[in-house]
């Protein structure tokens, strides 16, 4: 048998009738192109395994609401937990084991960007965002100049290594951002740039591949936890142990407070010999649309905030009047390079499929055209990140809360909406650097005053002693 013929096969053992008939309509080096693409899909993901798992998640959709009769939910035990705010001490105390750490080479940061900023109304890859801050610096600059000021401060020879997550989408944009800015200052060979998959999308009852175009499948970006399969796909764990990297920070492109690489955080694991760890701040309101961190039935995970019952969300811890569950995640992740060298083949090929209704244009080969929905005609697949916390034994497994104020405020909305939008991004990263003015000793004439210090400058308060006594009476930029 042709693989041509074999690839068929497989569709009609799959009952694919939209993908058979569609062949019927195409000539022969159409149809050629067509399976030649089936067969790379199926030959990078088991389409057969695919649809059995995505129509599992389907079948649970409605009754996995995760509630506390469905599974013991509970806040992490305090072996797992620790807040650093206020506690100047054992902040200081992690930061000397991080930094040392980051001198000798051994951290590298990944960032995930390979989301679009659909929320947020743009088609740009979020991270070329300008949120209006007074320099007008893109998410990527400052996450940029952020590694730069750390690098200052760990004062070491070894740049931090910054591995860049992007998708088929966000590839190229991202990449020329970079060029046109010449890289903002960083070295071009301390970046590697990298691509999650795609995954098929499929019709509303999880049956059938819905097509694009006549020679390919409709395809998605496959979820934050399509991150594990990129590593293993671009052999990049093999390149941490090359460089001698152990510890990584990964985050996600939207949080302009993040703190990349942060030693404190790399420091409590460290210390605390975790092969995974998260920072969480306290959430907000029992529906923000964040994750908790928490355990299930004894094991770490992160409820979804689209998967948790009003009952959970709602619930309140009697002793401290505070939400039980309030330990939101910020996805700041921590991995330890041994961890992810022996279980990321095995996570790659057990994280569930999680479900999204989308409004998905399809190719139409009677009219030779796309024809596009009012109203959800398909489902999207994705992959979570945080799905394989479970698998961690929970001794090995931290949580450091960290103050919202110096550390979360995400870019998810569109200008003018109630919240996580770009004017609450600029005005938490504008108060936070100018509260670090006036620690500096620096007089800010008037409460609604706020300077932006450049995150090439200073990456948590430091350099800015020059300004002890310096009068600041309207808003201003702190380039040097
Ligand atoms: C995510 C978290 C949620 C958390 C919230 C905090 C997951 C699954 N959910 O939700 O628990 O409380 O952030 O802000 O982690 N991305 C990719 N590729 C993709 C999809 C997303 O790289 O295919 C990246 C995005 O660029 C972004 C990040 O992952 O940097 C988060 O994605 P997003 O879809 O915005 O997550 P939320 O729904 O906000």
């Amino acid at each position: 048998m042709t693989k041509e013929q074999i690839t068929i096969e497989l569709f009609q053992e799959l009952n694919q009738t939209n993908i058979i008939d569609h062949l019927r309509s195409l000539n022969d080096e159409k149809k050629s192109q067509f399976l030649a693409n089936l067969n790379q899909l199926n030959e990078r993901i088991s389409l057969k395994k695919l649809l059995k798992d995505s129509k599992e998640s389907l079948n649970q959709l409605n009754i996995n609401k995760i509630t506390p009769s469905t599974s013991v939910i509970d806040s992490l035990p305090s072996t797992s937990y620790q807040s650093i705010i206020d506690n100047k001490q054992l902040q200081d105390a992690y930061y000397e084991i991080g930094i040392d750490s980051i001198k000798k080479g051994e951290v590298a940061v990944i960032l995930m960007a390979g989301g679009q900023g659909t929320r947020l109304g743009s088609s740009n890859p979020k991270g070329c965002f300008d949120i209006g801050l007074p320099s007008h610096k893109s998410l990527f600059q400052i996450q940029a100049e952020r590694l730069i000021s750390l690098q200052n401060l760990a004062n070491s020879d070894i740049p931090i290594h910054w591995y860049i997550m992007t998708s088929p989408l966000t590839s190229e944009p991202t990449q020329s951002f970079f060029e046109k800015n010449n890289f903002f200052g960083l070295s071009k060979d301390q970046i590697t740039f990298f691509n999650q998959g795609t995954l098929p999308a499929l019709d509303p009852k999880g049956e059938q591949f819905l097509i694009g175009s006549p020679t390919t499948l409709v395809e998605s970006p496959d979820g934050n936890g399509g991150l594990y399969r990129a590593l293993r796909d671009n052999h990049l764990i093999e390149d941490f142990v090359n460089r001698g990297i152990k510890h990584i920070h990964m985050y996600c492109v939207d949080n302009i407070l993040t703190k990349l690489a942060d030693p404190v955080f790399i420091g409590f694991a460290i210390k605390n010999n975790y092969q995974l760890a998260t920072k969480s701040v306290r959430k907000r309101s029992p529906h923000e649309s964040v994750g908790v961190i928490a355990t299930r039935d004894s094991k770490p995970c992160v409820i979804e905030y689209s998967e948790i019952s009003n009952q959970l969300a709602e619930s309140i811890d009697k002793e401290t009047g505070l939400l039980k569950l309030r330990a939101a995640n910020i996805v700041n992740h921590y991995y330890s390079v041994d961890l992810l060298k022996s279980h990321v083949d095995n996570w790659c090929n057990n994280l569930t499929y999680h479900i999204a209704n989308k409004k998905i244009p399809i190719y139409d080969s009677k009219t030779d055209s796309i024809i596009k929905f009012e109203t959800p005609n398909g489902i999207k697949l994705e992959q979570f990140i945080f799905d394989i916390f479970p698998l961690i034994p929970i001794e090995k497994f931290g949580c450091l809360e960290v103050d919202r104020n110096e550390e979360f405020s995400p870019l998810k909305n569109a200008s003018g909406t109630q919240n996580d939008n770009p004017e609450t991004s600029r005005l938490a990263y504008l108060r936070l650097t100018t509260n670090w003015l006036k620690d500096a000793g620096a007089i800010i004439k008037d409460d609604d005053i706020l300077v932006e210090v450049s995150s090439k400058l200073s990456y948590h308060g430091e350099n800015l002693s020059k300004y002890n006594g310096h009068i600041f009476d309207k808003e201003s930029l702190i380039e040097n």
